[in-house]
C-alpha cells in the first residue's frame, strides 16, 4: 500500500464509530472488518457514506452492542438477511456476519452459510471490491487484500477474484456492474473477465428490469457514458437489453454514398452533454434522439440517405422502450419524448433566416424546456468539418438571442390563450361547438405569427372580427 493510502486509512479510522466497533469486537472476542465499496472508495478518493462491516460471527449481536455504547442509537434489524444497520452522524453502517454463498443455476438467490473472512471475500464481485480493513485492536487498520485489489486499482483494472464464469453466472447483474465500474472509474475490464461477460451474457435474462435500469442509469450519468455503451455493445449485452440502440450501429453504402454510423454519433452527442445532478433525462434524450433512424432509413437516388420523420417516429417508440426497461412512464418520459420530437427544430431554424414567428412557435412548443432543447441541439452537431460546426454554432447563438428577445417581449414560453373557450361562449351566447376551437386556434396562430400581441385586448378584437366572418354576433349584456 502507498504511504498516501496508509495516511488516508489512519485518518478515516479515527472516527469514533470505528473505535467503538473495535472495543466491542475485542470485548466480545469477535473479529470484524470494514469491507467492500467503502474501502475501495478511500483509495479512489470517492467520498462514501455507506460502510459495510463484516463480522466473523453474528453481525446483529455486535451491532446491538455498538448501538447501545454509542448512546442508544436506533438500530434497524433485518433478521431474514442477518443484517443490522445504524446511522452515526452522516454515516450509515451495516453489520453482517461473514458468509459463504453457493448459487443455483436459475436464480440469483444463493444458499447462505456462515463463513470465514476469506469465504466472504471470495463471494465478492471484483478484486477491488474485496478489500477489507481489520478493526480489531492488535491489527487495527491492516489491509487484507487476497486478490491484489490494490494493484488492480493502481493499474485501473476490473477483474473478478475467481473464475469469471463462476462470478458472473452466480450473479449476472455483476456483468452490468463490471461495465458500470469501468465507465465510472474509467478502468479497463481485464481480458478473461471480459470474455466471462461475453460467455454469460444470456444469463442477464434472470435479472429484473429495475436492477438493470439502475446500473444503466449509473452508466448514463458517468462522466463519459460512451465507455459503458461501447462495452455493452462489444460484450453482446446491448443487443439483449437495448436492441433499438444496437440497431443504430453500422453503415450502409449505396452508389458509393454512406450515411454516418448513428450508434457512434449518438454516443458522441451523449458524452457532450455535461452530467449534472439533475439532467439524467436530458442524457436519455440524447441516447434516444435518433432512435428511429434505422426504421426510417431510405435511399433516394437524388437525395441520398434520408430518415424522414425520424423524430416523430422516435417519440412513438419511446413508451415501449421505457416500459421494457422499467424506466418511469410519467412526465420524465414525456420530457424525453418532447426533446426527441423537437430536436431538429433549432437546426432547421438556424439554417434559414431566423424569423420571429418561427422562434415564437418553438418557444411555444418547448415551453420551459427550451434551454435543455438548445443544449441537446448544440451537442448534436458532431460534424468533423470545422467550418460547418462554426456556422451552426454561430446560428445557434442567433437563435438563443432571438429566443431571449422574443420571450422578454411576448412571454410565449408558458403560453396561456388570452381568450378562453368560456369567454368565447359567453361573448357570442353559444353552446360548446367546433367553432370555439377554430377561433382559439386562429387567435393562437395570430399571436405566434406576430400579427397581434399576446394580450387580451388585441385577442378579443380579433375574436369579434373573426366571429363576425362566420356569422357570430356578440350578445348584448
Ligand atoms: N457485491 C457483489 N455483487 C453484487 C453486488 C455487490 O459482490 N452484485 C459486493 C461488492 O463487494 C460490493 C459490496 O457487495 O463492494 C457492496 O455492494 P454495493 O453497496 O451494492 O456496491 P458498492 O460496491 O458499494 O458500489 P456502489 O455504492 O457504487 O454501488
Amino acid at each position: 500500500m502507498t504511504e498516501n493510502g496508509r495516511i488516508k486509512i489512519e485518518k478515516l479510522l479515527k472516527n469514533p464509530v470505528f473505535h467503538t466497533i473495535r472495543d466491542i469486537s475485542d470485548e466480545m472476542g469477535l473479529r470484524s472488518y470494514v469491507i467492500g465499496g467503502f474501502v475501495r472508495d478511500i483509495f479512489l478518493d470517492r467520498p462514501s457514506k455507506d460502510i459495510d462491516v463484516v463480522v466473523i460471527g453474528s453481525g446483529i449481536e455486535l451491532a446491538e452492542s455498538v448501538a447501545k455504547k454509542l448512546g442508544g442509537l436506533k438500530l434497524s434489524v433485518f433478521k431474514n438477511f442477518g443484517t443490522a444497520m445504524l446511522k452515526y452522524r452522516d454515516l450509515e453502517v451495516e453489520f453482517v456476519g461473514a458468509r459463504k454463498e453457493s448459487y443455483q443455476r436459475h436464480s440469483r438467490k444463493p444458499i447462505v452459510e456462515n463463513g470465514t473472512l476469506e469465504d466472504d471475500q471470495n463471494r465478492r464481485d471484483f478484486s477491488i471490491n474485496a478489500l477489507a480493513l481489520s478493526l480489531n485492536k492488535e491489527t487495527y487498520g491492516e489491509l487484507l487484500d487476497p486478490f491484489n485489489g490494490m494493484k488492480d486499482m493502481q493499474k485501473g483494472i476490473i477483474r473478478t477474484p475467481q473464475d469469471p464464469d463462476i462470478t458472473f453466472s452466480d450473479d449476472p447483474l455483476r456483468m452490468m456492474r463490471a461495465i458500470r465500474f469501468a465507465t465510472q472509474l474509467q478502468f479497463r475490464i481485464e481480458e478473461s473477465t471480459f470474455e466471462g461477460i461475453k460467455n454469460n451474457k444470456e444469463r442477464i435474462d434472470i435479472i429484473s428490469g429495475e436492477r438493470i435500469a439502475d446500473e444503466l442509469n449509473k452508466i448514463v450519468m458517468a462522466e463519459k457514458p460512451s465507455i459503458g455503451f461501447k462495452l455493452l455493445e462489444l460484450t453482446g449485452l446491448l443487443s439483449i437489453i437495448f436492441p433499438e440502440l444496437q440497431a443504430m450501429k453500422g453503415v450502409d453504402k449505396v452508389d458509393g454514398r454512406a450515411h454516418k454510423d448513428n450508434f457512434y454519433h449518438t454516443l458522441e452527442v451523449l458524452d457532450r452533454i455535461v452530467p449534472t445532478t439533475d439532467n439524467l433525462w436530458l442524457r436519455w434524450s440524447a441516447i434516444l434522439h435518433d432512435i428511429a433512424k434505422p426504421v426510417t432509413k431510405r435511399y433516394d437516388k437524388k437525395l441520398g440517405w434520408t430518415f424522414h420523420n425520424h423524430n416523430f417516429i422516435g417519440t412513438k417508440m419511446i413508451p415501449k422502450i421505457f416500459k421494457r426497461m422499467k424506466l418511469p412512464l410519467n412526465e420524465k418520459m414525456k420530457f424525453v419524448q418532447k426533446m426527441v420530437d423537437l430536436h431538429m427544430r433549432p437546426i432547421i431554424l438556424s439554417e434559414d433566416i431566423v424569423s420571429d414567428s418561427a422562434v415564437r412557435r418553438l418557444l411555444f412548443e418547448a415551453g420551459d424546456d427550451i434551454d435543455e432543447l438548445m443544449t441537446l441541439c448544440e451537442a448534436d452537431i458532431t460534424s468533423k468539418n470545422p467550418e460547418k460546426v462554426k456556422r451552426y454554432m454561430r446560428n445557434f447563438k442567433v437563435v438563443r438571442r432571438k429566443l431571449k428577445e422574443i420571450e422578454e417581449k411576448d412571454k410565449v414560453r408558458n403560453f396561456q390563450p388570452p381568450v378562453t373557450g368560456e369567454e368565447i361562449m359567453k361573448t357570442f351566447g353559444i353552446e360548446p361547438c367546433k367553432a370555439i376551437g377554430d377561433l382559439k386556434a386562429i387567435i393562437k396562430d395570430a399571436i405566434l405569427d406576430g400579427e397581434i400581441g399576446n394580450n387580451h385586448e388585441e385577442a378579443f378584437a380579433l375574436l369579434l372580427k373573426k366571429g363576425e366572418e362566420i356569422g357570430l354576433r356578440p350578445v348584448k349584456k
